[in-house]
């Protein structure tokens, strides 16, 4: 299948680690020109970076903060002086709050309002924000991709994170509306809803967890950052002709993780 990606200009946010680093490393396999941002770990990002040049792409690093949202434009900006525009954005950066995924173990009437409002901020502005930085220069070209990531908590939920899974399911609604809005100029957007996903950046997970977890799941395994990449490469290309405003659940989707979030 034809990707049509050589040469095209994708923005992953959040790329240094887990399912933005496979897909960075994914969208450089088909040859595109890709823009890794990070907030903290800018020596990370720049041995993603090295791995998509690695695998056939060309790439940079760029620094991006949910919490800072005029940081997004900026960051697009930089993209788009330096290779013209962006054809792709993988919207896959999160805030997590705290030191990771959300804690399970925290009563809701105990989340203060202002995390809440950080969460909705960083998770669903700070995805507007990336959006309105690529779409004026995606209409110009009357073709782009936009591909949000949100989580299974979005429509499933999980005992504690609460301003996580609200923050997620607003992608939804964000891209419903927005596939009308872009569809009529060659824009297709669309959600990727990860179960609980291997990644690079949680590798201590017990072996009898993965396994308990991946039981309940239909293909019996989770998936890992690179299934995951791959779907988002497929929906973010154009191999994707006419599949716009959907959200995309994965194989791990039906795994429940209560005891550790995501
Ligand atoms: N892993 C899962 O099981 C799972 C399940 C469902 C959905 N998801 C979703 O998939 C996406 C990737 O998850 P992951 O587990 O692969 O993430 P991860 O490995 O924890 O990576 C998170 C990325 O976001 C960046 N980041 C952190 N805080 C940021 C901020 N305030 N502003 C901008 N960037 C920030 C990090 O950059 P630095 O390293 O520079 O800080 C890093 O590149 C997220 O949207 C997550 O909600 C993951």
């Amino acid at each position: 299948m034809d990707t049509g990606l050589k040469g095209r200009v994708v923005l992953v946010t959040g790329a240094t680690t887990g399912i933005g680093a496979a897909t960075a490393r994914a969208y450089g396999r088909e040859g595109a020109r890709v823009a890794i941002t990070y907030r903290n770990n800018a020596e990370k990002a720049e041995k993603v970076a090295a791995e998509v040049e690695a695998e056939g792409g060309q790439a940079f690093v760029v620094r991006l903060d949910l919490e800072d949202l005029s940081s997004i434009g900026e960051a697009a900006a930089t993209v788009v002086e330096r290779w013209g525009g962006i054809d792709v954005l993988v919207a896959n950066a999160v805030r997590w709050g705290g030191d990771g995924p959300p804690d399970p173990g925290v009563r809701f009437e105990d989340v203060p309002l202002e995390e809440w409002q950080a969460m909705i901020n960083a998770n669903l502005v700070g995805a507007v924000a990336s959006v309105r930085a690529v779409l004026p220069g995606m209409r110009a070209k009357g073709w782009g991709r936009i591909v949000l990531i949100s989580s299974g908590v979005a429509e499933e939920g999980l005992p504690g994170p609460g301003p996580y899974g609200t923050a997620k399911s607003g992608l939804y609604g964000l891209a419903r509306s927005l596939a009308w809005e872009g569809g009529r100029d060659g824009i297709l957007v669309n959600v990727v809803a990860p179960g609980f996903t291997l990644t690079d950046n949680r590798p201590d997970i017990p072996e009898f967890v993965v396994s308990a977890l991946a039981s309940a799941t239909p293909t019996r395994r989770l998936s890992d950052s690179d299934d995951v990449a791959r779907i988002v490469v497929f929906l973010g290309s154009a191999a994707n002709g006419n599949l716009t405003g959907e959200l995309i659940r994965d194989g791990s989707s039906a795994a429940r993780a209560p005891h550790i979030g995501g």
